[in-house]
């Protein structure tokens, strides 16, 4: 059960205990372990859509499917915030899964998006920008006309910090293995901006478990 009711927004977090999310030469698979994983399959299986960007696709190639022995239930759509479209036709992503969307900026040729649509994917043009990415909100939006309401965000720093500066997340499922990365590793978030500690986003544990060798912890936003 996710616990949240409506629409709402989960962002998944697999770290290491020093929060980070992969080595500076971008290894990251696996840093947590297979209950872990397990765990993530289960939380897909809880969400409607899955919400990635094209440094995760192009990083790591995920399926982003519900992968769990025995389970029949539907999978999550799986969107893509690629706003220069760089996914290769080749990408895991096209071999199976829930309905794959990707969503772009206006300037990219038509003949682009044709390559992801014959791979049986949608494309669409998000109009807005929040600097040099296609807009967020605008892409929450469409993704809410379409009928997503509980979205899991499963992306790299990038995406997630975009996600926390705009408030849009209302729960975190945090997986920390029990190793060290160091300050030299990817951190989990991308910069903030913050300039008072009162500026930053609080969260409430609600609940924490061990995972395999790992720990699982849930957080939901605290808003005033
Ligand atoms: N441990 C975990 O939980 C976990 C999960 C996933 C990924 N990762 C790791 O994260 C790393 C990749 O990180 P990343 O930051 O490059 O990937 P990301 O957050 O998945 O994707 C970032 C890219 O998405 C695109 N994007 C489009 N609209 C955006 C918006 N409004 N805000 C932010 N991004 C937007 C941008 O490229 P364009 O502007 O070109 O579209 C941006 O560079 C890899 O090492 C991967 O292994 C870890």
């Amino acid at each position: 059960m996710t616990g949240l009711t409506g629409p709402h927004i989960t962002l998944k977090l697999a770290t290491s205990l020093d929060g980070r999310i992969a080595l500076a030469n971008g290894q990251s698979q696996w840093i947590t372990g297979e209950e872990a994983r397990s765990a993530v399959h289960r939380l897909r299986s809880e969400h409607d859509v899955v919400l990635t960007g094209i440094g995760t696709v192009l990083a790591d190639d995920p399926q982003l499917t519900v992968r769990l022995a025995g389970y029949e239930g539907d999978q999550p759509g799986r969107v893509v915030l690629d706003t220069r479209l760089r996914t290769p036709e080749t990408a895991r992503l096209f071999d199976e899964g829930g309905p794959l969307l990707f969503m772009c900026g206006a300037d990219v040729p038509a003949h682009i998006r044709a390559t992801l649509e014959v791979r049986g994917a949608a494309v669409e043009i998000i109009n807005r920008y929040d600097g040099p990415h296609i807009s967020l909100k605008a892409a929450i939006r469409r993704i809410r006309e379409l009928d997503g309401q509980g979205i899991m965000i499963e992306a790299g720093a990038r995406l997630a910090a975009s996600a926390v500066k705009l408030d849009l997340i209302d729960r975190i499922e945090w997986f920390r293995a029990p190793k060290l990365l160091g300050g030299d590793g990817l951190p989990v978030m991308a910069a903030l901006g913050l300039e008072r500690l009162d500026q930053a986003p609080i969260f409430e544990r609600t609940r924490i478990s061990e995972c395999g060798a790992d720990l699982h912890e849930t957080y939901i936003r605290k808003r005033a």
